[in-house]
């Protein structure tokens, strides 16, 4: 029988046509307007009962439905795995398309300013040293003429870890080692991580970075410390920078000093971080005490010296006008992002 034979042919061409597809020589939509469509072959079937005696169109039609059920869920199942097909239809590559963006990563802004300052300080012939964060109550202190009673050394202020262990609370510690390690004179730069027991507000952190400075030599002074820092101070924010120096105490310099420099009092912000004055604190520093020259191992008749010691994240803060030390150590991308 003549409607039979055809619904064979068209399954036949159907299996045909879909493995065409599955291999990628076809598309799988063509494949469905060829059968499924308003002019395809299941329509053509259809169209042709019209010529059966009505005794026979019954079993032809559910025969027929048959038909188009099997091709309609054949179709679907490829259309489930139509990301695996695809490709294989446009089997050619498209050398001219952009490529996927390769994501990268950025510079932690603290990592940033500190190699802008090594950067400034190796041009004026600084090299660079690094000491530990985990450290003795002497390199800590005594070595820095801290003396027994010295509140600092409270553990109100300092992170102890054991009796004579301590997390060190400045970059000083280094100017020590460095003494001790290496031969005068001395220009070295020595950026670390320090830690202190306060508490955390827009301001301060308990833990923060720093970078130290350390010059040994025959015949240092006050004015050529002066000149270096505000030279670094230009360098770094540009050449109208406004900088002041307070008189200050560190047990380890004589004199001390703290150079300022100004931020500005327009916003809120403004007078949140800088208490009102106007003016940021970023660095301490002064001429190297000969306790501590001595404590290094060096003749303060022979030797003479200065150091500095600056907030890397005040600085930061300054540079970039972020309000809030604790951004910092967030880890937050939105923050990160913009660096
Ligand atoms: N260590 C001091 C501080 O943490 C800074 C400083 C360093 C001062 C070197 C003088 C000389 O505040």
């Amino acid at each position: 029988m003549g409607l039979t034979t055809d619904i064979e042919q068209v399954r036949a061409d159907f299996a045909h046509g879909l493995s065409d597809v599955q291999s990628g020589e076809a598309y799988a939509e063509q494949l469905r307007i060829d059968f499924l469509g308003r002019k395809g072959r299941v329509a053509g079937l259809f169209a042709s009962m019209g010529s059966l005696a009505a005794s026979e169109r019954p079993a032809a039609g559910k025969r027929l439905n048959g038909l188009k059920a099997e091709i309609t869920s054949a179709l679907a199942d490829l259309d489930s795995n139509v990301e695996v097909n695809a490709p294989a239809v446009e089997a050619e590559l498209d050398l001219t398309l952009p490529g996927d963006p390769i994501p990268r990563g950025a510079l932690h802004p603290i990592t940033l300013i500190q190699e802008q300052i090594k950067a400034i300080f190796t041009r004026l012939g600084f090299s660079v040293f690094y000491g530990p964060e985990v450290e003795t109550e002497y390199y800590n202190f005594a070595a820095l003429n801290f003396k027994p009673d010295h509140p600092a050394r409270d553990m109100q202020d300092t992170f102890y870890i054991a009796d004579d262990l301590l997390l060190r609370t400045h970059t000083s510690n280094d100017q020590i080692h460095a003494m001790e390690q290496l031969d005068p004179p001395l220009r070295i730069l020595m950026p670390g991580r320090v830690f202190r027991n306060e508490a955390i507000n827009a301001r301060s952190h308990c833990q923060f970075h720093q970078v130290e400075g350390l010059v040994i030599d025959r015949n240092t002074s006050l004015a050529e410390l002066k000149g270096t820092m505000i030279h670094f101070a230009k360098e770094l924010y540009g050449p109208d920078t406004v900088t002041r120096f307070r008189p200050s105490y560190f047990p380890f310099t004589e004199p001390s000093a703290e150079m300022d420099i100004y931020w500005g009092l327009d916003t809120e912000r403004d007078h949140r971080i800088t208490k009102g004055t106007g003016w940021l604190e970023i660095m301490g520093c002064g001429m190297v005490h000969p306790n501590v020259l001595q404590a290094g191992g060096l003749d303060p008749q022979e030797w003479t010296g200065y150091a500095f010691g600056m907030g890397l994240e005040r600085m930061a803060m300054l540079k970039w006008g972020i309000g809030d030390i604790r951004y910092f150590f967030e880890g937050d991308l939105r923050f990160l992002r913009q660096f």
